[in-house]
């Protein structure tokens, strides 16, 4: 890690050796959009971000879509210990607008169990979306639960809990531009 990132405070609560750099995220997310553009030609896109921890990956990802598209939001949250999901969905805050009719790509941060997005991806076609893509930054196929088909992903990434980039434990390290491993320690005590 380098020096002007050890830093900043919330740097310190991560191991040393990032897992993902800003300029690999950003790079990555340029070329995800450039794919997600060629597939979604002649669609009538719906982006929805799936609050709070997609954020970060979703305004830079629609900002790489060269296309026409409208945007909604949804916050969920999955019952669970801070540092695993139970697969118990609740939605907090739902969409503003129907998407009958639509083709909708759901934005995510991370699938892990593959509980949520197996939740939502029924939840929004019952809604009566006409097709329904997933894209989502990181993946740990360790950890999958249920079976999920992922349409579009950053990265794979070993079983750790991660944050940064929107990613949070108890609501913190969100902001860090980048990604990295939060020290046991620190969830442990
Ligand atoms: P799933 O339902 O188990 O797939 O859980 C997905 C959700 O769990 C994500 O949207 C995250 O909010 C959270 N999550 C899973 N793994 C991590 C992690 O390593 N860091 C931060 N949040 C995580
Ligand atoms: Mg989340």
């Amino acid at each position: 890690m380098k020096q002007e990132k050890k830093d900043r405070l919330s740097y310190a609560d991560l191991k040393d050796e990032l897992l993902l750099t800003e300029e690999q995220i950003q790079k990555r997310v340029k070329e995800m959009g450039r794919q997600i553009t060629e597939d979604f030609r002649g669609k009538d896109v719906t982006a929805i971000c799936i609050l709070k921890g997609a954020v970060m990956f979703f305004v830079d990802l629609v900002r790489e879509i060269d296309l026409p598209m409208s945007m909604d939001f949804m916050a969920i949250s999955s019952y669970g210990s801070a540092t695993k999901s139970s697969g118990v969905v609740r939605i907090l805050k739902d969409l503003d607008k129907p998407i009958n009719g639509k083709d909708v790509l759901v934005i995510e941060d991370i699938v892990d169990s593959g509980m949520t997005l197996s939740f939502l991806r029924e939840n929004l076609l019952s809604r009566g979306a006409a097709s329904l893509k997933i894209a989502t930054l990181l993946d740990k196929p360790e950890r999958r639960r249920v079976p999920l088909h992922v349409d579009y992903y950053g990265f794979t990434i070993p079983d750790e809990f991660v944050v940064g980039y929107g990613l949070d434990y108890d609501e913190k390290y969100r902001n860090l531009p980048d990604i990295g491993v939060l020290k046991p320690e620190i969830y442990e005590k």
